[in-house]
């Protein structure tokens, strides 16, 4: 079996290429030519999916029998800035791709597109889990452009018959992500306090939204379960289903130190407009797939920190 992983020079890329391994698949790797990715035994190409040519040649090439579409500018606070990049690799990307698979003869590849938690936005009772027949109220780019995917992802599925499966995953975190996201930048910070490099005050944004953290290599097999035993047209939410706030997370990896730390917020860490709840209903995912989580918060939240405190240690 030949998988395709696109954006795979990415945080999620690595990770799920390597559990793609272990259920002896057949890697094929695309990523843009500045990252790097050295994972063995799987075949590597650089593209470029705002180059829709580029994109048909490659599936016209390799002819994958799945494809797993990480592309994507997955950040929230980046879409604030550069809503234009976002709107470009996350909708003329996915569709890039849907079209290329549509034209390309006798050509019947399973796709998974990845979503977002973020497209319910604000949901009709803020109190409780979300699930998938949530109206969809985006309040941000990034959102909007997830919506649009899933939109598209629907239309191409229904009309033209392509076998495509949609997740909207909830926040996933692990060593290796960026610290443009949360955990991954209080545990940079924290890393850098313990090394003398920052001094104790923990800069912060919002910490009373409540957010569905899952570690990402549970979520890297929610997707291959979902490849496997998803039904196409379909939309799955990935997540936890339990929802801790910012606070709880900044408590958690503060607990991993021996410093002692003052939290101060930056302004320009608080966004326009920040959701207070976004939490799965994941009744769908468990029954279709038998999906559970492997690894704790707090587990995972100490990875996070090692990582940082790995990298800062680095030559
Ligand atoms: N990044 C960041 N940095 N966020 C902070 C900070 C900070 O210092 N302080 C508080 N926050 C709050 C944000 O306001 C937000 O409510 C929450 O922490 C999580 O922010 P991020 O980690 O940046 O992730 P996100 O929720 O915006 O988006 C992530 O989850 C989505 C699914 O819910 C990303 O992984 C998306 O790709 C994903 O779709």
């Amino acid at each position: 079996m030949n998988v395709l992983v696109t954006g795979a020079g990415g945080f999620v890329g690595k990770y799920l290429i390597q559990q793609l391994q272990t259920e002896n698949k057949n890697v094929f790797a695309v990523k843009l030519p500045h990252e790097t990715l050295s994972i063995e035994n799987i075949t590597v190409s650089d593209l470029n999916f705002l180059n829709g040519d580029s994109v048909k040649a490659y599936l016209e090439k390799y002819r994958p029998d799945e494809i797993y579409h990480l592309v994507a500018q997955s950040s929230v606070a980046v879409s604030w800035k550069e809503p234009q990049k976002t709107v470009d690799v996350n909708i003329k990307g996915t569709l890039y791709l849907l079209d290329a698979v549509r034209t390309i003869e006798n050509y019947h590849p399973k796709i998974l597109l990845i979503g977002s938690g973020e497209e319910y936005g604000f949901p009709l009772d803020g109190s409780k889990a979300i699930d998938e027949s949530e109206p969809l109220k985006p309040v941000n780019i990034y959102a909007v452009t997830k919506v649009c995917q899933n939109m598209i992802g629907a239309v191409y599925a229904k009309a033209y018959g392509l076998n495509i499966i949609m997740v909207r995953a909830f926040n996933h975190i692990g060593a290796g992500q960026s610290s443009i996201f949360v955990a991954s930048d209080f545990a940079k910070q924290i890393a850098e306090m313990e090394a003398g490099l920052q001094p104790p005050v923990m800069k912060v944004g919002n910490l009373s939204a409540k957010r569905d953290f899952s570690d990402v290599r549970d979520v890297v097999r929610a997707y291959t379960l979902l490849m496997a035993h998803g039904t196409a047209g379909m939309t799955y939410n990935v997540g936890s289903g339990h929802a801790v706030s910012i606070q709880e997370l900044l408590d958690i990896l503060i607990s991993f130190s021996e410093i002692s730390v003052t939290v101060e917020q930056d302004k320009q860490k608080m966004r326009p407009v920040d959701v207070p709840l976004i939490e799965a209903d994941i009744s769908r995912l468990r029954n279709d797939t038998g999906w559970k989580p492997l690894y704790s918060l707090k587990d995972t939240l100490y990875s996070v920190l090692e990582y940082q405190r790995q990298q800062i240690k680095k030559p």
